[in-house]
């Protein structure tokens, strides 16, 4: 069968994967190869129990994998065959060195850079598709314009906007696909490439196109404003926690009017996933980088924010349990850091697992999906943790429950059987503000939500 595209993407992660899993399910015509220099990593792809758990995906993946969607470790020959290569590399915070602990470490990007490079022959459209500091582009060009054999690169920027849990259907059904390109000739036949593949299923209002350098910093200011409704709703839990007002109610209040929107205003123990913190830093970084201290300082209070509500939450738990946790068990429902996957990558639970063991309690731990990364997560840590599939039989016997992670699962639970089961007094500690506590403080138990008041029994 010939195809009308050749596509390529470097980078099988939780973008790579499921975006080309998408484009290769509606568009038929062309041939999508996912490569990725972990052999594992594509091993299990090809295989019946995929790398990364998402909604959707196996079905998507069993419709395309080997009728036109590949999975290969041959990069060499993956960029020798494609004319269009998606990079999506992970673009951690730098650990070492200039920036550490705040800008990107584009080692990984770089290096893709280079072998792009090295092994074209023919003519290539590069997409960012990794998020990545604004005006990257123009350093990307600069290594692929260092070609002895003439080659023409374009360079695009494509960042992603789905969201773990939903990326199937944020795929499927964006609010937007941005893409952004040189306003040249040439850079505007690019895009236009681009916005064809994407067009196949993507209303065209909805194909957005600006140039490069927009397109990049719009990815980091859109993970900034949805950390920063995160990071203000939680910063006015703790004003409720002291003054009886309920977050749930402020939080309707205020987002029936329609400039604020209502969504993404659940309170809870703290944003965590892969990118939040991690794009924050950077645009923290590139601020200071550019002189702006007041802007990035102004950025940087939406993760100390984030951070305070993860101890605060600790904190509570202490003071609530007559201020010693030593030796007492806790469970932790939940380690993924959102409902509906099996990704732990900043999770709150991690913190809290953290925490709870320097203060020397006996943590268990319990999550659908997330139990193998939360066994790599406390892999290192001292004390004594316990890994408990059936959430009945981890909170057996324990002081305290805490709610981690928002699976419905914990909403449907039996309580009135986790109660009986509890050490007493039992407490309860919802950092997700799924259960109704009024009918867990009735069973008896002590009830800690977040911004609203305590109920309990003493
Ligand atoms: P990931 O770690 O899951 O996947 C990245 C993959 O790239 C890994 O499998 C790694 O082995 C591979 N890789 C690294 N260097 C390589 C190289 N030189 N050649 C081939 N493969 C290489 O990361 P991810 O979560 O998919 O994120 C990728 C990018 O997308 C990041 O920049 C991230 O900020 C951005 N992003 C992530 C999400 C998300 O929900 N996870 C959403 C939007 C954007
Ligand atoms: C987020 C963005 O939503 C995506 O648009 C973006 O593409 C992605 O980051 C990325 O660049 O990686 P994701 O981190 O997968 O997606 O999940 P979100 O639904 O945004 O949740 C992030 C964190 O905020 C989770 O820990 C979640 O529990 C928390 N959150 C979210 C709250 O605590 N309250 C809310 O109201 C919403």
């Amino acid at each position: 069968m010939t195809f009308e595209k050749h596509i390529l993407c470097i980078g099988a992660g939780y973008v790579g994967g499921p975006t080309m899993a998408m484009i290769a399910h509606q568009c038929p015509q062309y041939r999508v190869t996912i490569v990725d220099i972990n052999p594992d990593r594509i091993a299990q792809w090809n295989s019946d129990v995929l790398p990364i758990y998402e909604p959707g995906l196996d079905e998507l993946v069993k419709a395309t994998r080997n009728r036109n969607l590949f999975f290969s470790t041959n990069i060499e020959h993956g960029i020798q065959e494609n004319e269009i290569i998606f990079v999506s590399v992970n673009t951690p915070t730098k650990t070492f060195g200039t920036g550490a602990g705040m800008a990107a470490d584009l080692q990984y990007w770089e290096k893709t850079a280079r072998q792009i490079l090295e092994h074209s022959t023919s003519p290539k459209i590069v997409v960012e598709k990794s998020t990545l500091p604004v005006r990257t582009a123009q350093a990307m060009e600069r290594i692929l314009n260092t070609s002895q054999n003439h080659v023409r690169f374009d360079v695009l920027s494509n960042p992603e906007f789905l969201a773990e849990g939903t990326a199937i259907n944020d795929l499927k059904n964006p609010d937007r696909v941005l893409i952004g390109s040189r306003e040249t000739e040439e850079g505007l036949k690019a895009r236009n490439t681009l916005v064809e593949i994407y067009a196949n299923w993507v209303p065209r209002e909805k194909i957005l196109t600006t140039n490069i350098w927009s397109s990049e910093l719009s990815k980091l200011v859109s993970n900034a404003f949805l950390a920063q409704r995160v990071s203000s709703i939680n910063a006015i839990s703790a004003l409720c926690e002291k003054t009886e007002a309920d977050i749930s109610e402020v939080a309707r209040a205020i987002g029936t009017d329609s400039r604020i929107g209502s969504r993404f205003l659940n309170a809870s123990i703290g944003f965590g996933g892969s990118c939040f913190k991690k794009d924050i830093l950077n645009l923290v970084y590139l601020c200071r980088y550019y002189g702006l201290e007041d802007v990035a300082d102004y950025w940087e209070g939406v993760i100390k924010i984030n951070g305070y509500q993860q101890e605060r939450f600790v904190r509570n738990m202490l003071t609530a349990m007559f201020n010693t946790l030593s030796g007492k068990r806790i469970c932790l429902f939940g380690f993924a850091f959102k409902a509906n996957t099996g990704d732990t990558r900043e999770s709150p639970a991690i913190y809290v697992a953290r925490r709870l063991l320097e203060e020397q309690a006996e943590v268990v731990i319990t999550d659908p999906k997330a139990l193998d990364n939360a066994r790599i997560d406390l892999a290192d840590a001292r004390g004594t943790v316990h890994f408990v599939d059936d959430p009945y039989e981890a909170a057996r016997g324990c002081h305290a429950i805490a709610i981690m992670t928002e699976w419905a699962l914990y909403g449907e639970l039996d309580y009135a059987r986790l109660y009986r089961q509890a050490e007493k007094p039992a407490f309860i500690f919802d950092g997700r503000n799924i259960l109704d506590p009024r009918r867990c403080f009735e069973l008896g138990f002590n009830v800690f939500s977040i911004g609203k008041r305590p109920l309990t029994h003493f």
